[in-house]
């Protein structure tokens, strides 16, 4: 690998950026508060790629770095627009509610170069993996909608039982902020976001630490799609979020990050037990690759499942525990495919490894690998482990056992640490010793073996893949953890339901009742009782 591979990897020369990915300066002032974008005169962030241009780091532009007054005014924003629940927004019938954000999803289907550029400075995601993030996540806003409808049809009929009439239905909760990481900027946030709105939560965006300056370019369309104080996003950092929450007037928290922050932040909240949190957190998802396991199959999901978007995924393969009888034919046939993957700037053709957004990264890899080393560990494949600048050489670590921190860290990164059992009992251990329990593969053809595992398995995790990488799609299947790896279920239908309250209206019998729920029915009184189908 030579110095100028390197260098043009994370250090391209300006000319060589493509039209599509040009990007000038931005100075963004604008944030969003009580459905005016309001223009902010205070200190600024300077947002950095992790990209150097020319030798130097690119600065991409400022942003606002707003502060605790901010963030109470966004309080009161969506306070306001809650108004103890009787507020224009939670009070919404449903088919207006999905009609604003159906002119939302027009709004930011138009904009979508531009934060797919500004996505591809900012986290240095391959450019092709960017658009398919922007993609996605407007096809799971559409899902959104047809989930809802779904919902609305069992709920827009009169239960009876005991002799009572009930309507049962679901409520919104009242304030939220959400807050999403650098690695799904967009996606990620927005799969609590626009539940939580159209649920009837107004709601408040922290826009990730990196991956904030795509979110300018949507300003305009939330200020336009959305009445006042329903949406309000805000550019800063824990300063920002800390007050929020400490006002008290935050009901749910949707965070998706690691756990120590999730902590950090919710015992601001003076009254625990009123703040919902529907939270995504660490992982170190395991594969467990059995004597009898195809390795060509099982290489090529290990080496996406551990590298795509360099490891910086919740659901990424973080540790492999391979049967001694297969681990040097596993350790060639991964080292091979490292040395085949394409690495570079993000718009690279077919780009796998790019350079690490997150500062002081490298650094934290290499003291992980150095430490595993230091311990007995080898790397397992020419020229991992090394870097220069961003751009971090996968490391295929082989013999890691479990006193090592890189057993046990998440090291959202490319290393992928291999332990190599005897007894598959020992792998199965490990995966019960560890405080994560999102989801984990299984690599093997003899089902009897599978099955085997499939069982204690599902009881560790919350999704046991076969000879497949763990993932999140698609995004009809439930998306939670145990342990520390998540609170509540995110999936298109479980995240109507996170963000709401299963509500009803009941009523004894009698003519008297029978006539009045009638009479607010037929005469469409409420938006609540109500037996209109949503088409
Ligand atoms: O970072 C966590 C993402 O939700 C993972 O999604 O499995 O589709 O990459 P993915």
């Amino acid at each position: 690998m030579t110095e100028q591979f390197y260098d043009s990897g994370f250090s391209p020369e300006a000319g060589s950026v493509p039209d599509e990915c040009a990007l000038p300066w931005i100075d963004e002032r604008r944030y969003l508060i009580g459905g005016e974008l309001r223009q902010w005169r205070g200190p600024l962030e300077t947002v950095l790629s992790p990209l150097y241009v020319d030798g130097k780091q690119r600065e991409i532009g400022v942003c606002p770095s707003l502060t605790e007054t901010e963030s109470l005014a966004a309080v009161e924003a969506v306070t306001a627009a809650w108004d103890n629940g009787r507020g224009v927004w939670p009070t919404m019938r449903l088919e207006e509610r999905i009609a604003h954000v159906e002119d939302f999803i027009l709004r930011m289907a138009a904009v979508r170069d531009e934060v797919v550029r500004r996505m591809v400075w900012e986290i240095c995601k391959p450019l092709d993996d960017c658009r398919a993030e922007f993609d996605r996540t407007v096809t799971y806003l559409r899902a959104t909608v047809d989930a809802l409808k779904d919902l609305d049809h069992v709920s827009s009929r009169f239960v009876v039982e005991g002799g009572i009439y009930a309507q049962i239905r679901r409520a919104p909760l009242g304030p939220a902020l959400c807050m999403g990481p650098f690695n799904y900027p967009l996606n990620e946030t927005f799969t609590t976001l626009i539940p939580a709105l159209i649920m009837g939560n107004p709601v408040i965006v922290k826009t990730p630490r990196i991956g904030k300056l795509l979110y300018a370019p949507l300003l305009s369309a939330f200020a336009g799609a959305f009445p006042a104080g329903v949406v309000n996003i805000l550019f800063g950092n824990r300063n920002v979020a800390i007050p929020a929450l400490a006002s008290g007037r935050i009901n749910v928290l949707a965070f998706i990050g690691s756990s120590n922050a999730a902590d950090a932040l919710r015992r601001f909240h003076p009254s625990p037990h009123r703040l919902r949190c529907v939270l995504g957190l660490d992982a170190k998802n395991a594969a467990i690759v059995l004597p009898c396991a195809d390795m060509e199959l099982t290489v090529a999901e290990a080496v996406s499942g551990a590298l795509t978007f360099n490891g910086q995924r919740c659901t990424a393969l973080k540790i492999f525990y391979v049967h001694a009888s297969r681990s040097k034919e596993f350790l060639d046939r991964f080292s091979e495919a490292i040395g085949k993957l394409p690495m570079g700037t993000p718009w690279k053709q077919g780009v796998k490894i790019t350079p690490l957004p997150v500062p002081g990264k490298v650094n934290e890899l290499q003291g992980l690998v150095d430490e595993a080393v230091d311990m007995g560990a080898r790397i397992a494949n020419p020229r991992g482990g090394s870097f220069k600048g961003t751009l971090y050489y996968p490391a295929l670590v082989a013999e890691v056992t479990a006193k090592m921190r890189l057993h046990a860290v998440e090291q959202f990164g490319p290393v992928v640490p291999v332990v190599s059992y005897t007894n598959v009992e020992q792998a199965l251990e490990a995966v019960i010793a560890s405080p994560y329990g999102q989801q984990a593969s299984i690599f093997g053809t003899d089902p009897d073996a599978v099955a085997a595992l499939v069982d204690p398995m599902v009881n560790q995790v919350c999704r046991v893949n076969i000879n497949s990488q763990c993932q999140r799609g698609p995004d009809v299947f439930p998306f939670t953890g145990r342990k520390d790896s998540a609170e509540g279920t995110l999936s298109v239908s479980d995240a109507l339901r996170v963000f709401s309250i299963r509500t009803l209206v009941a009523a004894k019998g009698s003519s008297l009742n029978k006539e009045i729920v009638s009479n607010i029915v037929r005469l469409r009184k409420s938006n609540f009782l109500s037996t209109d189908f949503l088409f």
